[in-house]
C-alpha cells in the first residue's frame, strides 16, 4: 500500500477495523517504502517507534522478502534504563525482529542507554550526523498525546535549527529519563507513518483531529503524514470534556 506522494502539510487517516488489519497494512507500507528506497538509493533508512503497538508489526517483518543488507535502523526514542531491561525500545525491537534477520550489525543504531539522558543524547546526535533524510519514520501515540518521547508541555525541538536529539528528564511515562529525536529531526523524513491502536488512545486522537497543539501536530514528513488508526478510535467521544 504505497502512500501516494501528496503535497507536504497533509495528513492521511487510514482506518482499520481491527489491530491485525492495521498491522498488515503497516508491514505492507514499510516494505513498499523499503523497496522504493532501495531501488532509488540502494539503502533504506528507517526510524523505529517504541512502545507496545509496533511489536507485532516488527514480528511480522521477520520473514519479509527484502534485501536486509540495505536496511539501516534508527530509533525515535529510548528509555534510560539498564541494558537488561526488557522495556528498552531497542531490546523490544531486537527480540521481536532485528535479532532474527541478517541486517549487518553495524547498520542497527540503538540509542545508547544508561543513566544519563544528556550524555546519551549527545552520543546519538553524533551518530545521526552521518545520516541524511530518513526514508521512513514510524511513530506511536501516547494516551496523553505524546509521540516518541516528545510530551505535551515539554520542549519538542520544532525549530529547523533545533538539536537533533533531546534529553528528557521528566517523562510522565516511566522511566522519567529518556532520549528522543526532536520534531525537527523526525521531520527530516520522506515518509512518516503513525501506528495508533488501543482504546486508551481515543482521547488523544480526538484532540489531534480537533487541531489541539499536541506533539504529533509538530510532525510532518516531506510527503505528509500517514496515520494508521483503528476505526473505533475515530468515533466521536461521548464525553468530549472527559479527562485525557
Ligand atoms: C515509548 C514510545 C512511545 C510510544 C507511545 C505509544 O518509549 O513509550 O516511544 O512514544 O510510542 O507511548 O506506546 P504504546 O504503543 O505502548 O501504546
Amino acid at each position: 500500500m504505497l502512500m501516494n506522494p501528496l503535497p507536504p502539510g497533509l495528513y492521511r487517516w487510514h482506518e482499520f477495523t481491527d489491530r491485525s488489519a492495521l498491522q498488515d497494512a503497516a508491514v505492507a507500507a514499510i516494505l513498499d517504502s523499503a523497496a522504493l528506497s532501495i531501488r532509488e538509493r540502494g539503502r533504506f533508512d528507517l526510524v523505529l517507534a517504541g512502545g507496545d503497538t509496533p511489536g507485532e508489526v516488527y514480528q511480522r517483518l521477520r520473514g519479509a522478502p527484502t534485501d536486509w543488507s540495505a536496511w539501516h535502523i534508527y530509533f525515535g526514542d529510548e528509555r534510560c534504563m539498564p541494558p537488561t531491561e526488557a522495556e528498552l525500545n531497542s531490546r523490544m525491537a531486537g527480540e521481536a525482529w532485528l535479532d532474527h534477520v541478517p541486517i549487518p550489525p553495524g547498520q542497527v543504531h540503538p540509542i545508547p542507554n544508561g543513566p544519563r539522558a544528556d550524555k546519551a543524547a549527545e552520543a546519538y546526535a553524533q551518530t545521526l550526523r552521518a545520516v541524511g533524510i530518513f526514508d521512513l519514520t514510524l511513530l506511536g501515540l501516547g494516551q496523553d498525546g505524546h509521540t516518541a518521547s516528545l510530551f505535551p508541555g515539554n520542549e519538542w525541538g520544532v525549530a529547523p535549527d533545533a538539536p537533533d536529539v533531546l534529553a528528557v528528564f521528566n517523562s510522565p511515562k516511566r522511566p522519567p529519563q529518556r532520549v528522543t529525536l526532536s520534531a525537527a529531526r523526525l521531520n527530516r523524513s520522506r515518509r512518516v507513518i503513525f501506528l495508533v491502536s488501543g482504546a486508551s488512545k481515543r482521547k488523544a486522537v480526538a484532540r489531534w483531529r480537533a487541531g489541539e497543539n499536541i506533539p504529533p501536530r509538530a510532525i510532518m514528513g516531506e510527503m505528509g503524514v500517514d496515520v494508521l488508526v483503528e476505526s473505533a478510535l475515530l468515533e466521536p467521544l461521548k464525553h468530549p470534556e472527559g479527562n485525557p
